[in-house]
């Protein structure tokens, strides 16, 4: 399967195979892939709870309003952030570069992120959403399907990860195999309404 496939095949699967498992090797495999999805400065903030134990897995369906998804799907993970990355020995985002190139980095971090939460917590947002395409997109290459999820009580499933005090949940993809194909798409709006050549107008 080449990108151009995985991007058209990939669809957000209701209905997942329960006996179908992932080996750790495939976790692992899956989640080499994920840790390469860009993140501004190399902060690499994101941090990835895989869930393959089914108990766990059925927690986390009650959490996401009893959506099946999460306890028959393979693999449950929960894509959340570490919003103070950007001071925990941010030189090692760095550490093959020059150290000149280390406190560049060290300095805009501060820059950026000292003040304000909002930056911290939209770094979060974005770094997930690029993991989490990343996953579905090479879960689609390993044979596999999946589907991103927001739909959870944040709390519920803060305490079923024990989600640390400075971090978020971006969101959760689930990983396994389709029983069953996904509805038609709903209707992609036209080219001429989302895409624009320079300017708005
Ligand atoms: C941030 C986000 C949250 C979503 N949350 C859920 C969810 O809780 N349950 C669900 O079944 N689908 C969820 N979806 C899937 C969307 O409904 C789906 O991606 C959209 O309808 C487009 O369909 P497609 O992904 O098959 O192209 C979510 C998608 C995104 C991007």
């Amino acid at each position: 399967m080449d990108t151009f496939e995985a991007i058209r095949t990939r669809r957000a699967i209701k209905k997942f195979d329960s006996t179908h498992k992932m080996s750790p090797e495939d976790v692992k495999f899956l989640m080499e892939l994920a840790i390469l999805s860009p993140t501004s400065y190399n902060q690499q903030n994101w941090r990835f709870i895989t869930v393959t134990d089914q108990s766990v897995k059925d927690q986390i369906s009650v959490a996401a309003r009893n959506q099946a998804q999460p306890k028959d799907g393979s693999l449950v993970i929960v894509l959340c952030g570490d919003t103070n990355a950007w001071r925990k020995d941010p030189h090692r985002y760095w550490k093959s570069a020059p150290k000149k190139r280390q406190d560049q980095v060290v300095a805009a971090l501060k820059k950026k992120y000292a003040k304000s939460l909002e930056n911290r917590r939209d770094e979060v947002m974005k770094s997930c959403g690029f993991a989490a395409q990343t996953i579905m997109l090479a879960a689609r290459q390993m044979g596999l399907d999946s589907c991103p999820m927001r739909g959870f009580e944040y709390d519920e499933l803060a305490k079923i990860i024990k989600l640390p005090e400075d971090h978020i949940i971006a969101m959760m993809v689930v990983v396994g195999k389709a029983l069953e194909p996904a509805a038609p798409r709903g209707g992609q709006l036209g080219m001429d309404e989302v895409v624009f050549e320079n300017q708005f107008f």
